[in-house]
């Protein structure tokens, strides 16, 4: 069995829900407390055993490439003033081995995946969504990669959602249930409102055997005139068993702008640093609120 030593992060939407901030700004820079959201999703990935990583970039996402690369100056005037917990900090983003690959024109995630196609060639491989973070006691990829592992087949993440948001994502019409892992009838992006087949929510992981590639060649157009990869996944499922599996911990949608106000907020109150001044300060706001 072919190991998972390859991920892809897709990172060029335009992430126009987050306008204006994301005009000239990538989503997945957006800090979390203090780390960019695409270093979660890295330190996540590296954490599962990914080796090689590539990120799909787009225009105006020149800051990624940037972040995880070294910078002399600042890591030269750190190591002076002799900051060497910053330093390391700094440089733990500069020390992971990333490849880059460009979607000129964001035709999808199913498209921003099949941009990365030669990268991958004929080995099982990872995704993880730009914009979800995952935090859970086994790192949410390394579940999924234990499953492919039993499985020799793609699994998809999931996660419940309530049935009310339903229309958001994509959604598993299960079959089969062995402990967290489901067969799978049909995957459907964004069903309408009501007619969801369950409330098993694709969350944002994958890993995927290399087929998938034949399916998004065909660049066939689906939900909102984008590629999708959920389209692909499904076809994929009519020939080979592709499992979903509901990973343990908790998944943050960074990628708008609620998620993203309440991932920050119960980040910081996480992090024994901020937590009792964040506590504070929240207390203060409701109180200041009630008052005018
Ligand atoms: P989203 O649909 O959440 O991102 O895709 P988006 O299109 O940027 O967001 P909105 O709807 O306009 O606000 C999930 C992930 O897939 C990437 C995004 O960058 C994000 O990290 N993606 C999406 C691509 O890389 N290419 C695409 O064509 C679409």
């Amino acid at each position: 069995m072919q190991t998972v030593k390859k991920a892809i992060i897709p990172a060029a939407g335009l992430g126009t829900r987050f306008l204006p901030v994301t005009k000239a700004m990538p989503k997945e820079m957006l800090p979390i407390v203090d780390k960019p959201t695409i270093q979660y999703i890295v330190e996540e990935a590296i954490e599962s055993g990914i080796e090689d990583i590539i990120i799909v970039t787009g225009k105006g996402k020149r800051a990624i490439e940037d972040h995880f690369d070294h910078n002399f100056e600042l890591e030269d005037n750190l190591m002076k003033k002799e900051k060497f917990d910053m330093l390391e900090k700094v440089n733990y983003a500069s020390n992971v081995d990333i490849h880059y690959i460009r979607q000129k024109d964001p035709k999808g995630l199913g498209h921003a995946v099949w941009c990365a196609r030669k990268f991958i060639g004929d080995e099982p491989f990872a995704v993880l969504l730009g914009d979800d973070i995952v935090q859970a006691e086994t790192p949410g990829l390394r579940q999924l990669i234990q499953q492919y592992e039993d499985t020799e087949s793609s699994v998809v993440g999931v996660q419940q959602v309530p049935f009310e948001q339903t229309h958001r994502y994509g959604i598993v019409d299960p079959n089969t249930v062995e402990g967290r892992r489901y067969q799978v009838n049909n995957f459907v992006e964004k069903p309408q409102q009501g007619n969801a087949p369950s409330n098993l929510a694709i969350m944002g992981r994958y890993v995927l055997t290399p087929e998938i590639f034949t399916y998004l060649d065909k660049q066939e157009l689906g939900a909102g005139g984008e590629i999708q990869l959920t389209d692909a996944i499904q076809k994929i499922n009519a020939l080979q068993q592709v499992y979903a599996y509901d990973f343990e911990g908790k998944r943050y949608d960074v990628g708008e702008k609620l998620g993203f106000i309440r991932t920050n907020l119960e980040f910081a109150l996480q992090n024994e640093a901020y937590s009792d001044d964040v506590e504070q300060m929240m207390k203060d706001l409701l109180t200041e609120k009630a008052n005018i």
